[in-house]
Formats: C-alpha cells, sequence, structure tokens
C-alpha cells in the first residue's frame, strides 16, 4: 500500500466534500490502486490541526459542522496558518482551498510557493495565484520536479485541461469561448424570466453559488481567471489577469434580456481566447449576445461549456450538463489521485 500525506487549506464548499470523498472512496482507492491517503494537517480561516499520525476525514467534518477545526480537542491550534502548517509538516501534497484574494493572490500564492518549496506537489482550487503569478509557479514546480495540478480552479466540471493541451500545443486550437460561471449565467437566466438585475443576484446569494465577495462573479473576474489558466495551459502561455479584456454584467437590465429574446438570441457569460495572426492570444471575459443555437448559448445557467475552434478538426464542445455540487470536489480529487498514482 502506498501512503499519501496531504496538507489541506481551507475547509469550505470545494475542500469539506473532497475531504468527505477521502471516506467514502477509501477502500476503492486501497482495493484497485493501492493508496492510502492520510491527512496530516488542515487548516481553516481560523486555526488549524497538525497530525502526523493523519487524522481522521470524519473528525474534521464532524468540527467544521461545529465551527473551526483549531478546536478540535487536544490538536487543535488557534491561530494555526496554512503557511505555519506548510513550515512545519512534512507531507507529499499540499491541497489548496483558499478563497481567490484579487489583487494579490495572497495568501494562497505564498502558501503553494512554499509547499513546492518544502518538496510538496500542489493540486489548488484557488484561480488567483495561477491567474497572477503563473510563470513563477510552474517554474519553481519545474525546477523542484514537482506538479501543481488545477482542474478546479481551471473550472470545475470541465476536465479538458489534457485534452486542450494536445489541441494547443502542436497548432491545431485556434479559438476556445466558454461559460464557466453559473452565478452570472443564473443571473441572466432569472432576468429572462421577469426578475430584476437585484433579485437575481438575490437568489443566487440564496442558491449558494455566488462567491462570498459577489464581485468576484459579477464583474467578471472568475470568468477571467479560468479563461487565462485555460489558455495558459492549452498554448503553453505564461499571460496574467492584466491581459484579460473585462466586462462584467452589472450594466444589464430586464429589457436588454427581452429584446436579445425577440432577435432569437440569449444573453451569455463567456471566456474568450482568439489566437492572432502573430500566436499571441486575445483574451476577454464579459457578456455576450449569441444567437440562440450557438453550442454556448444551448446550455443551462448551470451548465459549464467549452467550445474549441480547431484548424482541422472541426468545432469541439464539451458540455458538462449541471456542473453540481460534486463537480468540484470531484476534480480536486481527480486531480489529487492522478498525483498519487505517479508518486
Ligand atoms: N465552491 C465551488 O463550487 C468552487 C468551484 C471551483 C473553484 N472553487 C474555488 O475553491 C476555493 C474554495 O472555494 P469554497 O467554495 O470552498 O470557498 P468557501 O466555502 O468560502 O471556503 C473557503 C475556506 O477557506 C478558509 N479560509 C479563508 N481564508 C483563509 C485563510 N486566510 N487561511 C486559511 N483558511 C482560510 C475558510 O475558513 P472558514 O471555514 O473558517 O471560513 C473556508 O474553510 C476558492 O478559491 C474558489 O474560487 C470553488
Amino acid at each position: 500500500m502506498k501512503e499519501i500525506r496531504i496538507l489541506i487549506g481551507g475547509m469550505g464548499n470545494a475542500a469539506r466534500p473532497m475531504v468527505d470523498l477521502l471516506t467514502s472512496e477509501r477502500e476503492r482507492m486501497e482495493n484497485v490502486y493501492g493508496l492510502h491517503f492520510r491527512i496530516v494537517g488542515a487548516v481553516d480561516s481560523r486555526g488549524g490541526v497538525i497530525a502526523p499520525n493523519g487524522i481522521s476525514s470524519v473528525t474534521l467534518s464532524e468540527a467544521k459542522n461545529r465551527g473551526t477545526l483549531a478546536d478540535i480537542p487536544g490538536l487543535g491550534i488557534q491561530g494555526l496558518t496554512a503557511l505555519e502548517m506548510i513550515e512545519q509538516c512534512s507531507a507529499d501534497v499540499y491541497l489548496d482551498g483558499l478563497p481567490p484574494y484579487l489583487p494579490t493572490g495572497e495568501p494562497g500564492t505564498s502558501n503553494i510557493r512554499r509547499a513546492l518549496e518544502r518538496g510538496m506537489h500542489v493540486v489548488t482550487a484557488n484561480k488567483a495565484p495561477l491567474a497572477l503569478h503563473w510563470k513563477e509557479l510552474f517554474s519553481l514546480a519545474a525546477q523542484q520536479g514537482l506538479q501543481i495540478r488545477y482542474g478546479t480552479a481551471a473550472s470545475a466540471g470541465l476536465p479538458t485541461l489534457e485534452m486542450g493541451k494536445l489541441l494547443g500545443r502542436c497548432g491545431e486550437l485556434l479559438e476556445f469561448g466558454g461559460i464557466f460561471n453559473a452565478s452570472c449565467m443564473y443571473v441572466f437566466d432569472a432576468m429572462g424570466q421577469g426578475q430584476s438585475f437585484d433579485m437575481a443576484v438575490q437568489g443566487a446569494k440564496a442558491g449558494g453559488f455566488l462567491e462570498p465577495d459577489p464581485s468576484m462573479d459579477l464583474d467578471g473576474w472568475d470568468t477571467a481567471m479560468k479563461t487565462v489558466i485555460q489558455a495558459n495551459t492549452y498554448w503553453d502561455q505564461a499571460y496574467t489577469l492584466a491581459d484579460v479584456a473585462i466586462q462584467g454584467i452589472c450594466g444589464l437590465t430586464q429589457a436588454d434580456m427581452i429584446d436579445a429574446k425577440s432577435r432569437g438570441e440569449v444573453w451569455c457569460m463567456v471566456g474568450r481566447a482568439v489566437q492572432n495572426p502573430d500566436g499571441s492570444l486575445k483574451l476577454t471575459a464579459g457578456p455576450e449576445r449569441l444567437p440562440a443555437d450557438h453550442p454556448l448559448a444551448r446550455a443551462h445557467w448551470s451548465d459549464k461549456v467549452l467550445w474549441m475552434q480547431t484548424r482541422t478538426q472541426g468545432g469541439q464542445v464539451h458540455h458538462c450538463i449541471g456542473a453540481s455540487a460534486s463537480s468540484t470536489p470531484g476534480n480536486m480529487y481527480l486531480d489529487l489521485v492522478t498525483i498519487a498514482r505517479e508518486l
């Protein structure tokens, strides 16, 4: 049995169900792949635990039901930060489930950097460090002979990174456009059904799919970060958020939705990358009016869609139907297992 020691930063909507997967998938992982995952440290915003002998995912989950990991009897450390945990623990993989704080990408960036320096592979759901510091982090990972895997950050529900690399790195991929943000699409859908912008935003909030900082979604930052991450991956580039022309959806009204519908069009929040004749990329993130029969426009608000135009393989569409609560932890888990199988 191969044992993989894991550190976890953040125990929210993304990382918590991922930790639950470690329990529900345990038998299959041990029997089929000979892998045993041991959590040796975890933190939330108030503190955490360091447990070289391992701590069960059930104990972590129960602690989060009550409040904070820092209150776990005998093990909890008030105020323990992710960086301190990474400094103090030996582990194989650091799992980053921290929020994408802009404009600096901290503390996520420092955590990932230190984890790599200390010899840990990284699985991250946190878009900001990658969208801001791509070159530095991937150069460091390469120097260290380590992986950063980031399917969740690129867009949970779209496991397209390897396919995009295959197309982009041999000149096949000319352009992509994608629906990466369910909150904006929900707002458009609700406005199309007669709600005001504010009511629609409240609905997204009540549904639990708006980022804690709503401007992340509504001002286009989330779509822009996912666009940069995918473009860099597919074409082997090192663009940053500063290279994306970003537009939010706050200026749009119910009347805009009705007008589009009357002309057979649909508003969509689209992240787009188009290869210029000189090989550089034009990156945009913003609302677009698309014909109702366009592959992106056919998406339900909860779907994620990636459309790609290729040189010789025609148009390609990857459509995740109803990207659900399971897509995010599922994608992190996939990345974790991929690394673990190669160790
Ligand atoms: N949820 C999704 O469907 C989804 C999909 C794709 C990507 N993501 C990305 O995944 C990441 C996590 O998202 P989420 O939905 O899990 O967010 P969340 O529910 O807000 O959870 C964030 C977690 O990070 C902890 N945290 C916040 N600041 C911290 C700090 N400075 N140090 C240590 N821990 C800190 C929070 O602690 P407390 O528990 O104490 O508040 C919480 O446990 C984000 O980067 C997000 O963009 C999420």
